[in-house]
């Protein structure tokens, strides 16, 4: 009997960010066309093609939806060459649709990937988030806490005043009476439009991004994918479910959840080591968009380990065929 083939993440980790990469190049040529299905499509053919080179015997558990409504990458799909280690995939091939169809910042290609049964396979439903960067005690903040007593728990932790706080949150009506209880307390808020997986990034390098805490409900699946780049960056994260409806209940019990209220810290998120890639679609403050120039495309591409917590930016020059 041949031994079962481990989880390499070092060697695993290059062929990572090629498939981030791809998703990116497909992608470029449709920034600001206005037209969010192609550039999504284009993104998830050069995902699932490029994925499919690798010797890992994968399952898509964090994908773009369920089999009846996903035709590609759905929630389940097996990838790869089936040659090695059994892993799981979470992967939003453009996070930022919207961003990407009317060229703003911060539209990105995102993928993770961990042993096999170590990411929450998340139904596709909203999630209470809630992230602060490195350096902070265990627990600094929690979602039980209202917006205004996590932006001045924060702030006594870093020994400053709640004004010298900023907090991202997704500009939507159902996150009003939250940023009004945020200002309150004298803090500053920086509105994002779309890409809460990128919002969640920021806070792990406060100094380069000026975002000290992410708060308020976005996708689910975004949020494993954020809680595996905190994994390698540094810093906690904690999420909740909501539900809308039975429907979603039943989504998430498909997914073998039976906890609906349980909160997740980031590592019931992703619970074993995980690497992780994001491409640049558009320019943002985590990493360049793709640059075109005659005959060449450029994209940089954020690759982590959690393992060591190394922290790569690769710059990436291909010809245009
Ligand atoms: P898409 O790239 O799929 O459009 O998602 C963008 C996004 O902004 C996510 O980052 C976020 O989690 C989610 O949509 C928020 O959902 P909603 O637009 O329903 O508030």
């Amino acid at each position: 009997m041949t031994a079962p083939k481990d989880f390499n993440d070092r060697m695993l980790s290059l062929g990572l960010a090629r498939v981030s990469e791809a998703a990116a190049h497909a992608s470029a040529r449709l920034i600001g066309r206005g037209d969010e299905k192609a550039a999504d499509q284009a993104a998830v053919n050069a995902m699932r093609d490029q994925l499919n080179m690798l010797d890992i015997k994968g399952v898509v558990v964090i994908g773009e939806g369920e089999r009846d409504e996903a035709p590609m990458l759905f929630i389940g799909e097996e990838v790869g060459t089936g040659d090695g280690p059994a892993v799981d995939i979470a992967l939003d091939p453009l996070e930022g649709t919207t961003l990407t169809a009317k060229d703003m910042p911060n539209a990105l290609t995102v993928i993770a990937m961990a042993p096999r049964g170590t990411l929450l396979h998340a139904p596709d439903v909203y999630m209470d988030k809630l992230a602060v960067g490195p350096g902070y005690p265990v627990d600094v903040v929690s979602l039980d806490m209202p917006p205004a007593e996590r932006v001045r728990a924060l702030a006594a932790a870093r020994g400053c005043e709640a004004s010298d706080i900023t907090v991202c949150i997704l500009e939507r009506p159902r996150h009003e009476e939250m940023i009004a209880e945020v200002r309150q307390t004298g803090a500053a808020i920086r509105l994002i439009t779309d890409g809460d997986v990128a919002g969640v990034i920021h806070c792990a390098e406060a100094e380069l991004t000026g975002i000290d805490m992410y708060m308020g409900s976005g996708g689910a699946p975004e949020g494993v994918l954020a809680a595996a780049a905190l994994k390698c960056m540094g810093g906690q994260m904690w999420g909740r479910l909501l539900f809308r409806n039975d429907d979603e209940k039943g989504r998430a019990r498909k997914a073998g959840i039976t906890d609906l209220d349980r909160i997740y810290a980031r590592d019931d998120l992703v619970t074993d080591d995980v690497i992780f890639a994001a491409t640049g679609v558009t320019d943002g403050s985590i990493v360049a968009g793709v640059k075109r120039e005659p005959g060449y495309l450029t994209t940089e591409t954020i690759l982590m380990r959690s393992k060591t917590g190394s922290v790569r930016r690769m710059i990436y020059r291909n010809p245009v065929k």
